[in-house]
């Protein structure tokens, strides 16, 4: 389908616009390509530009998966400034028609800070007579390879027009996933690790990799939000945490509680997974799981990096290298993905693990 790209639109946290703006030049320059990003501090998005060659073959190759700091990842059309407040529907379906020229469906948004959320009875209101617009321009496809549109307002007379592609971005809008908080969960944090299955794993994985009957170590467990997620899924924990456990969890017959060091303990069997929040020094954080993985304690492991005030991205980084280095060392093939969760604040969640072995063929009937 033929675009118009202008640039790249991310979301992000609002605070960590440098460290998204980083990691995209970064990631665009390994795959051979120089963009130049714009970042307004608390913004909660950045803009990326690079030329129309390099635009166009970025858009077949970046995905938001692979990038910690982004939300999502757009691809931008014009900015609709001015817009009178008598007609902002006009200039909208132009720009969107200017970007390319059908889509599967839209999405209007506004970034995740508190002055542009004010915007949001505004969207709510328009919402209805931009689909009705763009519908009455043709501006709508069956075809399910079709980019997404989507307008994001940052002023009541201005709003970015962009467009997605499947397979490539957050299904949530805004990149916000709408999870629901369990009642009986013993902590908040439980949606961290929620959240964490949706984002760092695939479907196909969620479903693979987290059977009932698995079994799994929570390192700093306690409360429990954590382990009770697991629990949920019918996986045996062992919870290793000298705080104690909240709610009904010990009496499920899933969860074995020991009151220990989470950098000591070793379980007594490998186990399928590990997921690791004790709130310690992410360089710290991340030689255990990588000693985990390397030695096969565990195939799997998701685990909570608190990044430092300063020089986050860089802390990042170090992290990723020293994984990477420890799984070399023992030449293990590992998946390592990492994303700032909604739910996290000043951190990052990551998935370490092991791929899976091919299924064995199909013995010949004899
Ligand atoms: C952020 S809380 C974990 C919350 C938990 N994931 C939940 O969902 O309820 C951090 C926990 O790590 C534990 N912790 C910190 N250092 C630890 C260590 N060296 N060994 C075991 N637990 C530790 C603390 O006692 C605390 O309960």
């Amino acid at each position: 389908m033929k675009t118009n790209l202008h640039g790249l639109l991310l979301y992000c946290r609002a605070g960590f616009e440098r460290e998204c703006a980083q990691e995209v030049i970064d990631h665009c320059g390994e795959a051979g390509h120089m963009v130049d990003a714009e970042a307004q501090a608390g913004s909660g998005f950045v803009l990326a530009s690079a030329d129309g060659r390099a635009l166009h073959a970025l858009a077949r190759v970046l995905n938001w998966r692979d990038l910690a700091f982004s939300r999502q990842l757009l691809w931008r059309g014009k900015t609709v400034e001015g817009m009178s407040a008598g007609d902002r529907i006009t200039p909208l379906v132009e720009a969107a028609l200017d970007l390319a020229p059908a889509y599967t469906d839209f999405f209007i948004e506004t970034p995740d800070t508190d002055t542009a959320k004010s915007l949001s009875a505004l969207t709510r209101k328009l919402e209805g007579h931009l689909g009705q617009a763009l519908d009455d321009a043709g501006a709508f496809t069956e075809d399910r390879t079709a980019p997404r549109l989507h307008v994001l307002f940052t002023a009541t007379d201005r709003a970015i027009v962009a467009l997605s592609w499947p397979g490539r971005r957050s299904e949530w809008a805004g990149g916000i996933p709408r999870l629901r908080m369990p009642h009986e969960a013993p902590s908040r944090s439980t949606l961290k690790l929620a959240e964490a299955f949706h984002s760092l794993l695939t479907e196909e994985e969620q479903l693979r990799l987290l059977k009932p009957g698995m079994t799994a170590v929570d390192l700093g467990a306690a409360p429990g939000g954590w382990t009770w997620q697991l629990v949920s899924r019918h996986i045996h924990v062992t919870a290793v945490d000298n705080g104690p456990m909240k709610g009904d969890l010990l009496e499920t017959g899933l969860v074995l509680h020991k009151r220990e060091d989470g950098f000591r303990f070793v379980p007594r069997k490998p186990v399928d997974w590990l997921v690791c929040d004790m709130v310690e020094q992410p360089r710290r954080v991340a030689a255990l799981v990588a000693r985990w993985v390397a030695q096969g304690l565990c195939q799997h492991a998701i685990f909570n990096l608190k990044l430092p005030m300063k020089r986050r991205y860089d802390e990042l980084q170090l992290c990723t290298d020293v994984i990477a280095e420890a799984l070399e060392s023992v030449d293990k093939k590992h998946e390592l993905r990492f994303r700032q969760l909604y739910h996290d604040r000043e951190e990052v969640t990551g998935y370490l693990g092991v791929p899976g072995k091919a299924p064995s063929a199909r013995k010949k009937r004899r």
